[in-house]
């Protein structure tokens, strides 16, 4: 097999089969396929794209690349989430504990932040003394212990997704649906869980920014998951404006605590009950999604998913005491935004605000970067509220830098118009 065939099959339009997928993932990732012949595979990909087979094939052999963890040590039926990335998405630190109060297994390997999406791990190390790194017998033990874990990513996960994805940032082809699918599949395949729920988020805050866009990537990855065996279902989100209130490490957690005591925003709740029943149902610990619904309520609301919470921050060696401080988690120095309008808020663009919280050391732009886990945004205003001119609209978090740049960005990610808009956040359900 040479790999000049192999770009000119895709150049020309045709499928690749298995075989040649895999000797050109092994290929790549062994160093035998310079950067050069790759940078030209994609580009021809990019225009001719690849069917569900091939896209799946990929997904497999990125997986195969690397370590696989394995749970089945652990009894019972492995839930596991994925958000395609959004801005104020706290999901999975409220999901986790919600999940596990019920019975189910939650045992997830997260990642940090870049750009302008935060990542779970930098959030939980804002709790003092959370240890983000467990090896893996101490993660799977905690997990049977306790039904929950919250790790970093550890081992060698589809190192050849790593490779290519860091060549696709380089070369004007991560914008591929096919890529975009196999990519976050071949470590959600890599990560051990049986039933899986795909939060895809549309929006001007996210990777997809149109409807139609997200429904194929939401259908290909359900498809490539059932493929290999996943129980799987992908849910459409709107990314139209952050999720919940709070955006930055401490600010998250923050807000997390007070969605585990039962006082969460709407959309937050809405979102983490909607991903929360699927898994119930797929963990079969209930069998009807609208009591599955009721359910995760009332552990919000009567302080049992808060108890795991607490379960899960004291086995990980985190400080419970400040929990029940949050406002610890936060800086002292605030910076009020004020509305420059009399009317209604119709839109708060997720990806400024996201970059306003990088501005102000929230964020990093590159992997070295380091981060201030205190500082970020606290939107004290939402799509659909009245506001008047002069009215406090965000709350800026603020150290020692970015304050002018990330003051500017909210006031303009802020349009105040006559209209009341009401959005819908779930926006579709792929089984
Ligand atoms: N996230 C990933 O993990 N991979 C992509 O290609 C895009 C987003």
């Amino acid at each position: 097999m040479h790999i000049i065939d192999i770009i000119a099959k895709k150049r020309d339009g045709m499928a690749l089969s298995k075989e040649e997928i895999d000797f050109l993932i092994h290929s790549y990732t062994q160093g035998h396929i310079p950067d050069y012949q790759m940078s030209a595979f994609l580009m021809a990909t990019y225009f001719q794209k690849m069917n569900d087979e091939e896209a799946t094939y990929l997904a497999l052999a990125m997986r195969d690349s690397g370590d696989s963890i394995d749970l089945s040590s652990i009894p019972g039926i492995k839930v596991d989430k994925h958000s395609t990335g959004g801005v104020g998405d706290k999901v999975t630190l409220i999901l986790g504990p919600l999940l596990a109060s019920l019975g189910v297994k939650f045992a997830k390997m997260s990642g940090r932040g870049l750009g302008h999406t935060g990542g779970t791990i930098d959030k939980l190390e804002s709790i003092p003394g959370y240890q983000v790194v467990l090896k893996i017998e101490d993660f799977i033990r905690q997990v049977n212990e306790i039904g929950i874990a919250i790790v970093g990513q550890s081992g060698d996960v589809a190192p050849a997704d790593k490779k290519l994805y860091a060549l696709r940032d380089v070369t004007a082809t991560v914008d591929v649906i096919p890529l975009i699918a196999s990519s976050i599949m071949s470590k959600k395949l890599a990560s051990g869980a049986d039933a899986i729920v795909l939060d895809v988020k549309v929006g001007h805050g996210a990777f997809m920014k149109t409807e139609s866009e997200a429904i194929k990537l939401a259908e290909l990855m359900v498809s490539i998951g059932r493929l290999a065996g996943k129980k799987m279902t992908a849910i459409l989100t709107g990314m139209d404006e952050p999720l919940g209130h709070k955006i930055g490490n401490g600010l998250e957690v923050f807000e997390a605590i007070e969605t585990l005591h039962g006082r969460g925003p709407k959309d937050l709740v809405d979102v983490t009950v909607e991903i929360g029943a699927h898994l119930l149902l797929d963990a079969l610990l209930e069998t009807n999604f609208d009591v599955a619904k009721k359910r995760l309520h009332e552990a919000l609301n009567n302080g049992k998913a808060y108890a795991k919470f607490l379960e899960l921050v004291k086995a990980q060696g985190g400080d419970t005491k400040a929990m029940a401080k949050p406002e610890t988690l936060l800086s002292k120095h605030l910076i009020p935004i004020f509305a420059k309008a009399n009317g209604y808020v119709t839109d708060i663009n997720a990806l400024e605000i996201g970059k306003a919280a990088m501005r102000l050391g929230a964020g990093r732009e590159t992997k070295e970067d380091s981060i201030y886990l205190d500082v970020g945004i606290d939107l004290l205003k939402k799509i659909g509220d009245p506001v008047q001119i002069g009215d406090p609209i965000a709350m800026l978090y603020v150290r020692d830098k970015g304050i002018a740049e990330a003051s500017a960005l909210v006031s303009q990610a802020y349009q105040i118009g006559r209209e009341q808009k009401h959005l819908t956040l779930i926006k579709k359900t792929i089984k």
